[in-house]
C-alpha cells in the first residue's frame, strides 16, 4: 500500500514531463546552466561557452542547483545511453527533468509517511490523491525553476519536523535541528523567500518549546556559515580543474566572473531594496489569499479549513506558512512560484478533512452526502488537472517546431537556422540543438552535426534576409518574409490559443450522447510560428 502510494507520485512526476517534455523561458536559466556543466564540465577553459555569457538574465542567479543536478543526472544519462534510451539531446533534456521530478518525487513520499504516521494510513492515502489530483505542483516539480531546487530541501525540513508517532508532542531535538539547518541553508543558497517561511516556524518552535532560543540562534548562526561554506566548498569541488582559487571566491562568483557575488543576497538588494522586482508588476494585498493560493491548491483549499476546523495538529501545522504568506503578501511582486512550498502542508490538512468526509460514508444520509462531496471535490480537481495539462501539451510551439524541423531537415548538411524570440521563449533549448554540438561523450552524435542554430535577437526581417548565411527561419511573422519573395513558407506549427464552450444546440437529449459531450469543451489553437526555408 505504501508502495503503491509512493508510486502514484512518481508516476505522476513523470507523467508531466513526459507529456510536455519542453521547458519555458523562467526555466531556461536553469536548464541552460545544467546543459552547460554535463557538456562541458565546469572548468575554466569552457566557460566562454556557457550560455549565461551570451544571453546574460536580469539579475545572475545560482548555478548550485544546476550543478547538482547536472551531477546527479550524469550517471542516469550514461546507464540510459548504454541502453540505447539515449538517442537525441532532446532526450538528454527528459532524463535532466525526470531527475528533478524524481527528487521532488521523493520529498512527497518521505511527508507522504509522516502523514501516515502522524494522521493514519488513510488520511496518507488522501493526501498522496489530492497532490496528484493537482495542477501546479506536479506539472511543476520536474521543471528547472529555482524554486524547485528549493522544494526539496525545504520538504526535508517539513518531513524533519513533522515526522513523529501521532502521539508525542515533540519531535526530537536532532530534526528540529536539521530542519532549521535545512531552512537557513535553503534560503541562503535556492531562495531567500524560504526566511520568511523560516521566521514563523521558528517562533512556534520556540513557543511549543521544541527548541531553545539560544539553540535556534546558534543552529542559525551555524548552518548560515556552513551553507556559505558549503558554497565554498561547491565552489572547489564544481572548479576542481581551476587552479589558484581562493577559498572565498563563491562558484557563482567564478561563473558569472563578477566578485563577490552571493545570488540570493543580491537578489534581495535589487528586488526588495531597489524596488526593482515593482517592475515586472505589482498585485493587490490580498492576491495570493485569494488568487495564488486557490489556484495552487483547488479542491484542496476547502478541505484545508475542514481539516484545520477539525483537529488541532492540523491548525499547528498551517499556521505558520499562513503567516508565511501574510509577511510576503508584502512584497508588491507576487507569483504563485514564490508560495508554492506551502502546497504540501496545506495538502496534508486538506487530507485530513477529506478523510474524515470519506469515512462518514456510513454514517446515514448525512455521512453518504459527504463521502459524495469528498469524491465530487478530487474528481472536479482530476477534471481541472486534464483540461490544464492538455493546453499546457499544446503551449509549447518553440519545441515542437525545433523538433519538426530537426526531423525534416534531418539528412540535409549545413542548415542555418535563425530561432526567433518567440520560439526560444516556448521550448527551443539548448537541449534540441541536436545537429550541433557538443554532445555528451557516452552519445552517438547523428550523421548531420554541422548546423548552426543562431539565437540573435533583435534582427530584422532585412537583416535576417540579406547577405546572411541563414538558409531557414523558425519566425512569429512570415509575411514579410514571403513578400521579399527570398523566402518559402514549408510548415507552420500550432500552439494554444483558448478553450471554447462548444454548447450543443439540440437540447437535453444531445448532451447525452457521449461523443458530442465530450467534445463541449474544445481547444483552439492557432498558428504561433512558422518555418521557412531560403529560395535564393
Ligand atoms: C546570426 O545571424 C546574424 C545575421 O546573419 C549574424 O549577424 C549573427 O552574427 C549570427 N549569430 C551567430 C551567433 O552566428
Amino acid at each position: 500500500m505504501s508502495f503503491a502510494m509512493d508510486l502514484l507520485l512518481l508516476a505522476t512526476s513523470w507523467t508531466h514531463v513526459l507529456l510536455a517534455p519542453y521547458t519555458k523561458v523562467e526555466e531556461s536559466f536553469n536548464l541552460h546552466a545544467t546543459h552547460d556543466v554535463l557538456m562541458y564540465g565546469a572548468g575554466r577553459d569552457n566557460l566562454h561557452k556557457f550560455d549565461h555569457n551570451t544571453f546574460p538574465g536580469a539579475v545572475p542567479r545560482t548555478f548550485i542547483g544546476s550543478i547538482l543536478l547536472a551531477w546527479l543526472t550524469s550517471p542516469v544519462a550514461y546507464v540510459a545511453s548504454q541502453r540505447g534510451l539515449l538517442s537525441t539531446k532532446l532526450d538528454l533534456q527528459i532524463a535532466v527533468r525526470l531527475v528533478l521530478a524524481t527528487l521532488n518525487a521523493t520529498g512527497f513520499m518521505l511527508i507522504r509517511r509522516t502523514v501516515c504516521r502522524r494522521f493514519g494510513r488513510p488520511t496518507g492515502l488522501m493526501y498522496v490523491l489530492l497532490t496528484c489530483s493537482q495542477f501546479h505542483l506536479p506539472f511543476w516539480m520536474g521543471r528547472t525553476l529555482p524554486n524547485m531546487f528549493a522544494l526539496f530541501p525545504v520538504n526535508l525540513a517539513f518531513y524533519a519536523l513533522y515526522d513523529r508517532a501521532s502521539q508525542s508532542q515533540y519531535p526530537t531535538r536532532r530534526n528540529v535541528d536539521a530542519a532549521f539547518a535545512l531552512l537557513t541553508f535553503t534560503a541562503v543558497v535556492f531562495r531567500s523567500e524560504v526566511a520568511l517561511l523560516l521566521a514563523p516556524l521558528a517562533i512556534q518552535a520556540l513557543l511549543l518549546r521544541h527548541i531553545s532560543f539560544m539553540r535556534l540562534i546558534r543552529i542559525g548562526f551555524l548552518s548560515g556559515m556552513f551553507s556559505i561554506g558549503t558554497y565554498c566548498y561547491l565552489c572547489i569541488e564544481g572548479s576542481a580543474t581551476v587552479e589558484r582559487l581562493a577559498l572565498t571566491v563563491t562558484i557563482d562568483s567564478y561563473l558569472w566572473n563578477q566578485w563577490p557575488l552571493w545570488p540570493e543576497l543580491y537578489g534581495i538588494y535589487f528586488n526588495v531594496y531597489q524596488g526593482k522586482s515593482s517592475d515586472w508588476g505589482t498585485s493587490p494585498l490580498h492576491a495570493y489569499f485569494l488568487s495564488h493560493l486557490p489556484k495552487l491548491l483547488l479542491g484542496s483549499l476547502p478541505l484545508a479549513v475542514l481539516g484545520a476546523a477539525l483537529d488541532n495538529r492540523v491548525r499547528a501545522l498551517v499556521l505558520p506558512p499562513v503567516l508565511f504568506i501574510v509577511l510576503i503578501s508584502c512584497l508588491g511582486h507576487k507569483e504563485w512560484r514564490f508560495i508554492i512550498y506551502v502546497v504540501p502542508l496545506f495538502n496534508i490538512a486538506a487530507a485530513r478533512g477529506a478523510w474524515w468526509m470519506a469515512s462518514r460514508r456510513k454514517g446515514g444520509l448525512f455521512g453518504r452526502m459527504t463521502f459524495l462531496v469528498a469524491m465530487g471535490i478530487l474528481a472536479l480537481n482530476y477534471a481541472i488537472t486534464i483540461v490544464s495539462t492538455r493546453a499546457s501539451m499544446a503551449n509549447y510551439p518553440g519545441g515542437s517546431a525545433l523538433a519538426t524541423f530537426n526531423d525534416q531537415y534531418a539528412h540535409q548538411h549545413a542548415v542555418q537556422v535563425h530561432i526567433s524570440n518567440l520560439a526560444a521563449q516556448t521550448g527551443a533549448s539548448l537541449f534540441l540543438q541536436n545537429h550541433s554540438p557538443p554532445y555528451i561523450p557516452s552519445m552517438t552524435a547523428p550523421a548531420t552535426n554541422d548546423w548552426v542554430y543562431n539565437k540573435t535577437e533583435n534582427l530584422s526581417p532585412r537583416d535576417l534576409t540579406i547577405s546572411t548565411p541563414l538558409t531557414h527561419l523558425i519566425t512569429e511573422s512570415s509575411v514579410e518574409f514571403i513578400r521579399t519573395g527570398r523566402w518559402k513558407l514549408v510548415d507552420s506549427v500550432q500552439g494554444f490559443s483558448r478553450w471554447k464552450w462548444n454548447l450543443p444546440r439540440g437540447g437535453i437529449t444531445k448532451v447525452l450522447e457521449v461523443p458530442l459531450w465530450l467534445s463541449v469543451l474544445e481547444m483552439e489553437t492557432n498558428d504561433q510560428l512558422y518555418i521557412l526555408e531560403r529560395t535564393k
